[in-house]
């Protein structure tokens, strides 16, 4: 429990990084960053083999854990007659596997939200695209009067950095002219020839900002109705995730053996710290979203 748990602390690093950069970079630029970081999560072979160590850690330890504390309740089946356990344990420490059951639950809700989307949906992610408007002048063929109109090009974002024309619409007639397709959801070619012109990214930044906020996205993705909801959960599972991190921490050095004059009184605070922080600034990005709309 207590290796599997570390490593899941690792876990919660490596992706509060990786979510911080839905509020640290704004516009296309950090759109563009959390797109091309979630393209890489799901691509790299080391980070492949990190995730399949995480889902496995995940279960060993929510399974291992609900063992221990039906054990733990067999070996005293009847309570103690006079029990004052405030004395000398926490209340987090006390409620570990009530605590961890819950953010179970969260993790799994979690993971139908953005990760199952992402990746097994029968409706396919829509992809990194942005808009351009360009205007026109033309002339009116039987008048030979000057008329203006413009262009709204589509392109997308293809994971060699190019940006490709998908389509255009005429503000003149309203026609638009579609020049790829899109197959399995990301891969584009050319509609003429068959050719592919490249992969895009699948556009997980406006899922998860449409999640958590109160408007259309400015690509189109619609908002969610429970975006209030949603942040005020993730808020509470954060604080429940605090609570568990706060006694498992430095718990889980001192099931490694790690027990330290010098050393155990500084892994306490550096626990103790991590358990505020890390929950903190999770739940400031759904928060953050959901204000700046
Ligand atoms: C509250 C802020 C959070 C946001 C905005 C968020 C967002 C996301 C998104 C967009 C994904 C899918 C893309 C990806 O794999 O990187 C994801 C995956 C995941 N999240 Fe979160 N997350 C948050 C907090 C958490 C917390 C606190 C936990 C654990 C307690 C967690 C556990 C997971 C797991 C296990 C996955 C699957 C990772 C993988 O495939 O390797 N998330 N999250």
């Amino acid at each position: 429990m207590a290796i599997t748990g570390l490593f899941l602390c690792l876990f919660l690093v490596g992706h509060l990084l990786g979510n911080l950069q839905l509020i640290l970079k704004t516009g296309e630029e950090g759109r563009r960053a959390f797109n091309e970081y979630a393209y890489f999560m799901s691509h790299n072979i080391v980070i492949k083999v990190m995730s399949y160590a995480t889902y496995l850690s995940i279960l060993f330890h929510a399974i291992d854990g609900i063992m221990l504390a039906v054990q733990n309740k067999k070996a005293r089946p009847v309570a103690y007659a006079y029990s004052k356990p405030g004395a000398n344990s926490s209340s987090a420490s006390r409620n570990m596997a009530v605590l961890g059951s819950a953010i179970f639950i969260f993790i799994a809700i979690h993971m139908s939200n953005f990760w199952w989307k992402m990746k097994y949906s029968s409706d396919p992610m829509p992809l990194h695209k942005i808009t351009k408007v360009v205007d026109q002048e033309s002339y009116d063929p039987a008048t030979g009067v000057p008329v203006k109109y413009d262009v709204t090009y589509t392109f997308a974002l293809t994971t060699t950095g190019n940006y490709v024309a998908v389509a255009a619409k005429n503000s003149m007639n309203n026609e638009e002219e579609v020049f790829v397709k899109v197959k399995e959801g990301v891969h584009i070619y050319d509609i003429r020839t068959d050719i592919e012109i490249g992969e895009g990214y699948k556009d997980l930044h406006s899922l998860t900002v449409a999640f958590f906020g109160q408007d259309r996205t400015k690509e189109g993705v619609p908002a969610n109705k429970y975006a209030g909801l949603a942040v005020a959960l993730y808020a509470l599972a954060m604080l429940v995730l605090s609570f568990h991190l706060w006694h498992g921490f430095a718990s889980a050095f001192q099931s490694l053996g790690m027990n330290h004059p010098r050393y155990t009184p500084a892994i306490r605070t550096f626990g103790k710290v991590f358990s505020v922080i890390v929950p903190l600034l999770f739940a400031i990005i759904p928060i953050l979203l959901f204000i700046n709309k």
